[in-house]
Order: C-alpha cells, then sequence, then structure tokens
C-alpha cells in the first residue's frame, strides 16, 4: 500500500516526473517534447508535442485489449421505463459512424459543436464523435433557458447544435426544440446545422435545409477513425458561472486531462477496469464530463448514465435500486440528492429493500457536505463516506481522501486532504499564508497538475484576472476556508457573487442583471441564502425607481418570470422583496457580504467604508420578515 504523504510529496517535489509516470496510462501516437512547457506563466502546457486522440483511450484501445463485450455504458432510465446496455464494440461502432457523419457535414478538427441533450445515449455518443475527430464540444446543460444558450452560441459560435426533441425531468415533459430554435434566433452566431433526436414521446418540429434528423444523419455514414490532436488541443469547453452575466468558458486539453482522469479514477476512487461505476450528475456540468463520460470510459470501467431523479422516480429508494441491479460499486452524486432522499425516507427504510451489498464507497461533492447529512449517510450505508472538493476549473478534485493510495480518516466537515499536483494552501487577504486553523483564501501554488483549465476560450485576459492576478504565482479559486494542525482541508463557501444552489452553480451576478432590466426598478441585489435541501437558493432586494406606485407582488411574480425566462428554472428564483435602500460602499459598491451574514444570521463586521450604517438595520428587518436567518 503506498503512503499519502510520500505520494504527494513526489508530487509536488517532482511535478514532471509524477506526471511522466501516470501518463503511461495512456496510449499516445508521439510522446512529448516536454512534460510540463512552463516557458510563459501562468499559461502552462502539459505534454506540449504529444499527439493522441481522447476518444481511442476512451473507446478503441479497450475494444481492441479484450474488453469488446464488456458494458461500456448502461442507460437507466425510470422515466421512459428502459435500461440499455452498451458494450465497447457497440459503442465504437456508434460513435465513429456518428463521427463519419459529422465529417460529412464539414466539422473538423478544431470547429466547436454545442451538445443541448437531456441524459440520453446519445450526449455521450455526440462528446465522444466530437473527440474522436478532433472537434471542440461545448455542452450546455438542459435546464439553461434559450436566452443562456443564445450567449453560448455567439461565444463559442459552434458550426452545429447537437440536440434532442426533449427530455422527462421527473415527471414532468420538457420540449428542448423551441429552446434552441429561439436561442438561434436571438443569437448573432448563425449555426448552420442542429441535428436532433426525436425522443418517442415528442416530436419537435423541424426547419427545412437546417434540421437534420438524427438517423437520417448517421444511417449510411462511414465509420470514421480517431484523428490525432496535440496533447495541448482544447477537447471541450465548459461554461460555468462567473461573478457576472457571461459565464466563463473553461477549457479542458486533451492529453492533461485524458491522464489526469485515468489516474484518478484508482487513486482517487479506487476504481479498476471492468468496475461498475456510477455518477448520478448531467453530462451538462462538469461531473457529468468527468465522471460519467470521460473518466470511466478512459479507465475501461462500466459507467451507468442515469435519466431520473433520486426521489419521485418512482421514490427515495431510486440509487439504491440502480446500486442493487447493476451491482455499483461506488456512487459519486451531490450531497443535495442525499438531502432530498433523507428528507423522504428519513429512517432508510427503502435501503432495506434491496441487496446493495457490492457497495463499497459513496463519494459527494458539488457543495459543502454539511455533517448531518454525512452522519445519516454513513451510519445507514456502513460504507466509507468521502467528500472531495473541486471545481469546473480544475475538472477533477484538488482535495479529497484518496482511498487508492491511502484512505485516511475522515474528519467530518473536511474533504480531507490535498490531491497528489495540487500544493493548496491557504493566504490572507495580503498574500501571506496563514497558520493552521485560520480561515483566509483557498488557492493552490501553481502549476496546477494536469486536466486543470489551460485558459479560458478566446479569452486570455479574463482567465489571468479571475484566476492569477490576486495572488500572483497562486490559483485563487474564490473558495474561502482553512487547513487544520493535521493539514486536513475545510472548505467554507465561496467568496465571490456565485452560489450554489441543488449542487448546480450559478451567479447572483447574472440574476441581478436580468432583475435590472425591470422597468420599474432602480437597483437590486441577489444574495445566496441557506436551504436545508438545496444547500443555498437566491434571494432579491430591489429597490423601485422614484414615483413608481405598484402592487410589490405583481412585480415579484414578474421577476420570477424574468429570471426563468432569461437564465432558466434552475435558478430557482423565487423570493425578492421591495427595501427602500441598499446599503453600500462610499465608493458605491453594494454590500452582499454583509447582507449575505446578515441572512445567516452570522456575525459580521461593521464595514468601515459603509455610507450609511442605519440602513444595515433596516435590511436586517426586510430580511427578518421573509424568515432569515432561518429558526
Ligand atoms: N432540464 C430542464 N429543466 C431542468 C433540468 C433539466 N435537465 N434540471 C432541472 N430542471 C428544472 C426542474 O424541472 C425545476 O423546474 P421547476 O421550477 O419548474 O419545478 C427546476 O429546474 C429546479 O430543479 P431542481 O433543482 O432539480 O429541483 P427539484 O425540486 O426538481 O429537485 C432535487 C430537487 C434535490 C431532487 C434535485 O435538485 C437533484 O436531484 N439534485 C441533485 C443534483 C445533482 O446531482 N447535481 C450534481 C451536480 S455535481
Ligand atoms: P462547480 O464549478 O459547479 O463544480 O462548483 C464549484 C464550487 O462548488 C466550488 O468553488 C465550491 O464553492 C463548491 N464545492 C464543490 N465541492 C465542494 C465540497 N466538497 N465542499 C464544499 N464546497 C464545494
Amino acid at each position: 500500500m503506498a503512503n499519502y504523504n510520500d505520494v504527494f510529496a513526489e508530487s509536488v517535489e517532482n511535478p514532471e516526473g509524477f506526471w511522466a509516470e501516470a501518463a503511461e496510462g495512456i496510449d499516445w501516437y508521439q510522446k512529448w517534447d516536454k512534460v510540463l512547457d512552463d516557458s510563459n506563466p501562468p499559461f502552462y502546457r502539459w505534454y506540449a508535442g504529444a499527439k493522441m486522440n481522447t476518444c481511442y483511450n476512451a473507446i478503441d484501445r479497450h475494444v481492441e485489449g479484450g474488453r469488446g463485450d464488456q458494458v461500456a455504458i448502461i442507460h437507466d432510465s425510470p422515466v421512459t421505463d428502459t435500461i440499455t446496455k452498451v458494450t465497447y464494440k457497440e459503442l465504437q461502432d456508434r460513435v465513429a459512424q456518428l463521427a463519419g457523419a459529422l465529417q460529412s457535414e464539414g466539422i473538423a478538427k478544431g470547429d466547436t459543436v454545442i451538445i443541448y441533450m437531456p441524459m440520453i445515449l446519445e450526449a455521450a455518443y455526440a462528446m465522444l464523435a466530437c473527440a474522436r475527430i478532433g472537434a471542440i464540444h461545448s455542452v450546455v446543460f438542459g435546464g439553461f433557458a434559450a436566452n443562456e444558450l443564445a450567449i453560448r452560441i455567439n461565444h463559442a459560435e459552434p458550426k452545429m447544435i447537437i440536440t434532442a426533441s426533449g427530455a422527462i425531468e421527473g415527471v414532468k415533459t420538457l420540449a428542448y426544440k423551441p429552446i434552441v430554435d429561439e436561442a438561434i434566433e436571438i443569437a448573432d452566431h448563425k449555426v448552420g446545422k442542429v441535428v436532433l433526436f426525436q425522443r418517442p414521446f415528442l416530436q419537435a418540429d423541424m426547419q427545412e435545409g437546417r434540421d437534420l434528423d438524427w438517423n437520417d444523419f448517421v444511417s449510411g455514414a462511414p465509420l470514421a477513425d480517431c484523428v490525432p490532436v496535440e496533447a495541448t488541443d482544447p477537447l471541450y469547453i465548459l461554461y460555468t458561472s462567473g461573478t457576472t452575466g457571461m459565464p466563463k468558458g473553461v477549457i479542458r486539453d486533451n492529453g492533461g486531462h485524458a491522464v489526469a482522469l485515468h489516474w484518478s479514477m484508482k487513486a482517487i476512487y479506487d476504481i479498476d477496469a471492468g468496475d461498475v461505476w456510477w455518477s448520478a450528475s448531467d453530462v451538462g456540468w462538469v461531473v457529468g464530463h468527468s465522471y460519467i463520460v470521460y473518466g470511466p470510459l478512459l479507465k475501461g470501467a462500466t459507467t451507468v448514465f442515469y435519466e431520473g431523479k433520486p426521489i419521485g422516480t418512482p421514490d427515495a429508494g431510486a440509487f439504491w435500486r440502480l446500486i442493487s441491479e447493476h451491482r455499483v460499486k461506488s456512487l459519486f452524486t451531490a450531497p443535495t440528492a442525499f438531502r432530498a432522499i433523507k428528507k423522504e425516507d428519513p429512517d432508510g427504510v427503502f435501503i432495506g429493500k434491496y441487496d446493495i451489498s457490492c457497495f463499497e464507497c459513496l463519494y459527494l461533492a458539488g457543495e459543502r457536505l454539511d455533517p448531518d447529512t454525512y452522519f445519516w449517510a454513513s451510519n445507514l450505508l456502513k460504507v466509507p463516506v468521502i467528500d472531495h472538493w473541486w471545481q469546473t476549473e480544475t475538472g477533477w478534485a484538488i482535495v479529497a481522501n484518496c482511498r487508492g493510495i491511502e484512505e485516511l480518516p475522515v474528519k467530518a466537515g473536511s474533504p480531507t486532504k490535498p490531491v497528489p499536483g495540487y500544493n493548496v494552501m491557504v493566504l490572507d487577504d495580503e498574500g501571506n499564508e496563514v497558520g493552521a486553523n485560520s480561515e483566509g483564501n483557498i488557492v493552490v501554488k501553481l502549476p496546477l497538475p494536469p486536466g486543470t483549465l489551460p485558459t479560458l476560450w478566446k479569452n486570455d485576459k479574463r482567465f489571468v484576472e479571475s484566476y492569477m492576478s490576486t495572488f500572483p504565482g497562486y490559483y485563487e479559486t474564490s473558495d474561502g476556508g482553512y487547513i487544520d494542525e493535521d493539514g486536513y482541508v475545510y472548505v467554507m463557501g465561496r467568496m465571490d457573487d456565485v452560489i450554489n444552489i441543488a449542487g448546480h452553480r450559478l451567479s447572483t451576478g447574472a440574476m441581478e442583471e436580468v432583475i435590472a432590466t425591470h422597468p420599474d426598478i432602480a437597483e437590486c441585489a441577489v444574495i445566496g441564502t441557506d436551504d436545508q435541501l438545496k444547500g443555498q437558493l437566491p434571494v432579491g432586494l430591489f429597490v423601485l425607481k422614484s414615483g413608481v406606485d405598484r402592487d410589490v407582488e405583481e412585480i415579484q411574480t414578474e421577476l420570477i418570470k424574468m429570471v426563468r425566462e432569461k437564465i432558466g428554472a434552475i435558478a430557482c428564483f423565487r423570493e425578492s422583496n421591495m427595501v427602500a435602500r441598499l446599503p453600500k460602499t462610499r465608493s458605491g459598491k453594494i454590500l452582499r457580504g454583509t447582507m449575505r451574514s446578515i441572512a445567516a444570521g452570522k456575525e459580521y463586521r461593521m464595514p468601515s467604508t459603509i455610507d450609511d450604517p442605519t440602513i444595515l438595520d433596516e435590511i436586517t428587518e426586510t430580511l427578518n420578515e421573509m424568515g432569515y436567518p432561518p429558526k
């Protein structure tokens, strides 16, 4: 058994040696000139000069190595009452054919393709087919509204959008095609082609000349070979919420990503080729990219692809049914899913109905794991419950309990210790390292390990400003927290205007931008408040323009509608209230952090720069009336 301390020390003292060895897990057409090109910091390039193909590593090499008949993906869909198993050989055929169809339509290496799809197998085929021909995919989560999709179309400039007619979300049928049509209509960038997968329960209208039916598109298409790409070429762009309405286009490269994910499957998750692994997320989020699709396939494991919810499809036993039926070794999901199950089935009655003896470990991430949920899950499941912390930007865990290296004792409330490759530190606002147990800014000393963002799509400047400028030489995570005397990291929450709703990352700044367009509103602030089920929920406070004398309830209803229409239902924006004034600094900056503390019932220091402290009393009163802080 390896020793965590030694492995970690090796990774930070000799990163090139460490990651050259990990790169043996990937098949290369051509090896690198240099493991790490650090000639232009903070733009680091892993495996510069090397050539490979991510799809080859995720599919073809397993077929060639004798795993052709092994199930690669199990699609389990209680909402359509189907279970479909696809072997590695079948996956190779379907992906190669779709890739051939894409090539026939003129999609080539370096072109971008947007994928806007529910949790169906075709979403995975589309991602892998792009990877096969060196095209860059950008998956957009299906819960985003047309306006958000249009923002991404304008920025990614796709040649094509791949979509489906719709989804079943719990019990509701949602049409996706009208959203795609509207997004294309409002976007400035004109998309040439739309490939649409018609789902049996919902037929979408097709636009002559632009829209292609999936089945017609792939039928008769030649099988495409894997196209060698540079290790440093982009594999995908994944937009994630920043502090404004313009999301950040996180880029993932091919080589570093494949090495890191392949390595992480064993080191962090203790998964080997042939094991059954389930990540219950959505391909629209980073967890879906890394651990529904790429990670398990790069490893040669079987991945479960779940089109359902933790509760209601049909009940709070859904997770245990899947684990038992597919003999799942480990599950990865967000704590909110467990809070939802706990609410419906507090005594875990449903667990007893299934044989889950195959189940070895539960991994949770995406938001803070509250100790209550941790203890509930570990007491009932009687397997290790592992919290781990990461971000869309890193693509894989920064802090975790690396069970494949050495399982460390768990401390509730901490995701354990830095993952090898990540030299995690806590700095004060002046950039000095703080001592044990002192809170500050969590940063990672550069270089970041392979698989992390090399930059932002078409925006080196924003990359440097967002992550690399505040603390030169370090990656700024924007999370606050501390490291205890044993080296355990505690992540306490975002220091910026990003919030986490049911494990989904959203921007309060983006919601403010929508609300600010209401004709009666002079200014507004949206803050994240604590929620027992979803972790956080947004709350809006707005000031009316002078002379406006309208029913506040009417305005509140309009705001809910506007945020749903412009951002999407997943923003879960339901609560807002009118205030006479918003608290600001003398230079006019709204004191959102102070309002967040009031809503959470946390002590706060009166900001020395506050313009008029009496406004805080008014805000406290309004928030109290709204039920904040919760009793
Ligand atoms: N496409 C379209 N709409 C979607 C969607 C999708 N893929 N996913 C969610 N939505 C919509 C929902 O229908 C809902 O709309 P409504 O307001 O009209 O009812 C809204 O977005 C909020 O959805 P959600 O946050 O999922 O709330 P919920 O009350 O339906 O379910 C949970 C609550 C806890 C069961 C659910 O949030 C959940 O399963 N969370 C786990 C999330 C997860 O796995 N995250 C992993 C990221 S790492
Ligand atoms: P995303 O980019 O959507 O993965 O969201 C990343 C953010 O989610 C982080 O910056 C954290 O604020 C939060 N987060 C993710 N995992 C954890 C965790 N295990 N503990 C605490 N916060 C987490």
